[in-house]
């Protein structure tokens, strides 16, 4: 079974998000599963070293945004083919927005190339290599099951697997020419919506599966209040949908290997976890003598991630006798508000704006508890690797956050089952109440450490997930 993965980010070469660790995890844990994958990326400029060691293998003159071509080489356990335009991707800035911060104004253009060159591989191949499945993330690579379908013929088949319904890629009618898109498929039954082109609702409804990474996420979709515009056209396809679980790659995330830790550690020494507890004070400005819990929030700063709610209770952690370690980067607001945070309380919240993988695995080699307020979150990683470094997630109860941590109440803590803390309202009061529940289990050492060796037993890596996914592939081949 071969599978062409399509996709905008990918770990370890480009990342904004979640989705880049599934992207580059996912073909690997495939592979073991007896899946043949090849993973088409945009070649930006981190990825151009990599062009000038792969071979050309196809060309093409007519793209969205100008010509194209196609570079295969093996990386980082992956076999990738990456689409060098020039003059769409490698361009100083990020994935989708300039150095003003703002949204490329040619993204219709970069990314319609990127589900093009997908389509053309599904419909022709690379050599001898062609594949049974088109798999494709996002709006940036939501296209190719439309421009597939448009092919008509002996098309592979496909597959969308939504990460954020949120984001949609959604373009002014104009650029159905520009595209390529059949005009008569602009109508509500096609990829128009409401007056515009959507590329996210495009493969929602010419995919022939669609999946989103949680179980719970695929529910919560199928409603007005988490399906952004979106429930409607995911009712009408419920059939195809289904939610798979994402993991996390078990050897980056490793805290008996992790370089970027001071102390490495594993279930029998959970107590070296203090040693990277006074790293992180030495590199946030931390009281290194407190006894509280060291709470850390590893997160893009947005609405979604609740974090605004938080910024509004760390008096109330710090008033606990808590610490608070802040990784992110995001909305202005944000940012500054936990800027604002650390200087009003110095010593016991510390603040890194920027996006630092090192760090990231330092906090979670370090804290006590990981703070996850989202208000919606359609799988989550963070709390995984939490989970992998004995350190305990805090989440609200949505999504994937929900399918992925037992709640310490009274009946999971006699069984020694639970894993973090659950709750239910994403507010300021909302999160004074569970810190008061994670200060409270943290002063009962016993049963803290009890739940944290559950929490290192629970699986959070790629086995079954991939099953799932590969699964599903050969039933569609079929
Ligand atoms: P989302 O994709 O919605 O941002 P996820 O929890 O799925 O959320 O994935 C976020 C990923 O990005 C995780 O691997 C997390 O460790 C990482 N991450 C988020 N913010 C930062 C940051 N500021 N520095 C380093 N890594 C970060
Ligand atoms: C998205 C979601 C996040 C998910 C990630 C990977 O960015 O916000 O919940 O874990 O994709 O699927």
């Amino acid at each position: 079974m071969k599978v062409l993965m399509v996709a905008s980010e990918c770990t370890p070469f480009i990342k904004t998000g979640g989705l880049a660790d599934v992207v580059g995890a996912l073909p690997q844990a495939l592979a073991r599963a007896g899946i043949d994958c090849r993973t088409v990326l945009p070649a930006y400029p981190s990825l151009q070293p990599l062009v000038a060691k792969g071979k050309e293998v196809a060309g093409f003159s007519d793209l969205p945004g100008g010509a194209g071509r196609l570079v295969q080489v093996a990386a980082a356990g992956m076999t990738l083919l990456l689409l060098d335009a020039p003059q769409q991707f490698d361009r100083p800035g990020q994935p989708y927005t300039g150095q003003d911060g703002l949204d490329w104004p040619d993204n219709h253009l970069r990314f319609a190339a990127l589900a093009q060159v997908a389509a053309r591989i599904g419909l022709e191949g690379i050599g001898d290599w062609k594949p049974d499945i088109v798999h494709v993330h996002d709006w940036q690579a939501a296209l190719a099951p439309v421009y597939l379908k448009q092919a008509g013929g002996a098309a592979p088949r496909s597959v969308l697997t939504v990460h954020n319904i949120a984001f949609q890629g959604r373009f002014g009618p104009h650029v159905v020419k520009e595209l390529g898109l059949r005009s008569d498929w602009f109508h509500p039954d096609g990829f128009e919506y409401y007056g515009d082109v959507s590329f996210l609702k495009g493969g929602l409804m010419f995919a022939d599966r669609i999946t989103t990474v949680s179980p719970t996420y695929a529910r919560e979709i199928l409603t007005p209040e988490f399906g952004m515009g979106l429930d409607g056209v995911l009712r009408a396809r419920a059939d195809a949908l289904s939610g798979i679980l994402n993991g996390i790659d078990t050897e980056i995330w490793n805290p008996a290997e992790d370089k970027a830790l001071k102390s490495r550690f594993d279930a029998r020494s959970l107590g070296r976890k203090r040693d990277n507890r006074a790293q992180i004070a030495v590199r946030l400005g931390l009281d290194p003598d407190n006894t509280g819990p060291l709470f850390c929030v590893i997160s893009r700063l947005t609405h979604q991630k609740g974090l605004d709610a938080l910024a509004g209770a760390v008096p109330h952690i710090v008033a606990r006798g808590g610490q608070l370690a802040v990784l992110g980067t995001g909305e202005p607001g944000l940012e500054k508000a936990f800027l604002e945070a650390a200087d009003a309380h110095p010593h016991m919240v510390g603040v890194h704006i920027g996006f630092d993988e090192g760090l990231a695995h330092l906090l979670q080699g370090g804290s006590d508890a990981i703070l996850i307020p989202s208000r919606f979150e359609p799988c989550g990683l963070t709390q995984l690797c939490a989970l992998r470094y004995g350190t305990l997630p805090v989440v609200a109860r949505t999504g994937g956050l929900a399918d992925t941590v037992i709640d310490a109440n009274a009946a999971a803590v006699a069984v020694k089952c639970a894993t973090g803390f659950v709750f239910d309202d994403v507010s300021v009061a909302g999160l004074e109440a569970v810190i008061d529940r994670v200060c409270d289990r943290y002063a009962d050492r016993p049963s803290w450490q009890a739940m944290q060796r559950s929490a290192l037993r629970q699986p959070v890596g790629w086995e079954q997930s991939a099953e799932a996914y590969a699964d599903l592939y050969r039933e569609l081949g079929e």
